[in-house]
């Protein structure tokens, strides 16, 4: 599992700011959470991170929802990543079969595409090319593939004062893929939203709350589950809270 941490005769100032930060913690422990501060470093090619993230304002409400909530709003566009290219493929359902998902799986779920300025943003092209880097690097050469598959999500979570949001409605949970990455987009009038890991006994083995915009949890889905805690509305009297993350 561990592929890329640098054995004991790698001196410590040949090791990059990427594996240090992030490879060598996700390969080792199965998840790395990355702060902000951090992520930026890594991601030099980011710019216009304020339109990006203006685009969580548009987003269409998750009418898939089994619990009958309509707290979650979200987009979804897949991609293939490979070394320098990225190419959008033509909508999708989104499919998770109900090993992985006991309460939306089991259907294909058609939620609104990407908007094309969100799809072709300069900010999602950054991080689905730090994606594209973190998952060659930590896959043995035998079993990568000749292009990943990336599913991308636009969630936003809302949280009214009697109605608490649920990032995770589905519990704990691993989603059935190989890597998962997720960067908070930005909090608005929310509390709590504490994202916990367990190892395959479902014993905690990490938790940490992503608050910063770019704030960043990988993890690796074959290794360890994920799920997050509820969102409770800070504010009564101000707008609804809101919860944005890719
Ligand atoms: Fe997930």
């Amino acid at each position: 599992m561990s592929t890329i941490v640098p054995p004991p005769s790698q001196p410590e100032e040949t090791r990059s700011p990427l594996q240090t930060l992030l490879e060598n913690p996700l390969a080792h422990d199965g998840f790395v959470f990355v702060q902000a501060e951090a992520m930026h470093s890594l991601l030099p090619g980011l710019t216009q991170w304020d339109q990006f993230a203006a685009s969580w304002n548009d987003l269409g409400v998750d009418l898939y929802m089994a619990d009958g909530g309509r707290y979650r709003r979200r987009r979804y566009a897949t991609f293939s990543l490979s070394g320098e290219t990225i190419s959008r493929k033509p909508h999708q359902p989104h499919y998770q079969s109900r090993d992985y998902n006991t309460l939306n799986g089991g259907i294909e779920r058609w939620f609104e595409p990407f908007l094309p300025e969100t799809a072709t943003s300069p900010a999602l092209e950054a991080i689905l090319r730090l994606v594209c880097r973190v998952a060659t690097d930590l896959t043995p050469p035998a079993r990568r593939p000749g292009s990943w598959h990336a599913e991308t999500h636009q969630f936003r979570i809302e949280a009214q004062s009697d109605k608490p949001g649920h990032p995770t409605p589905e519990g704990l949970h691993r989603d059935g893929v190989d890597w998962v990455c997720v960067i908070m987009i930005r909090r608005e009038n929310v509390a709590c939203g504490e994202t916990s890991i367990h190892d395959l006994n479902r014993q905690l083995v990490g938790s940490f709350t992503l608050t910063q915009p770019l704030d960043t949890a990988f993890v690796n889905d074959n290794r360890v589950y994920h799920g997050s805690r509820r969102l409770n509305r800070t504010t009564p009297r101000a707008p609804a809270g809101a919860m944005c993350w890719l």
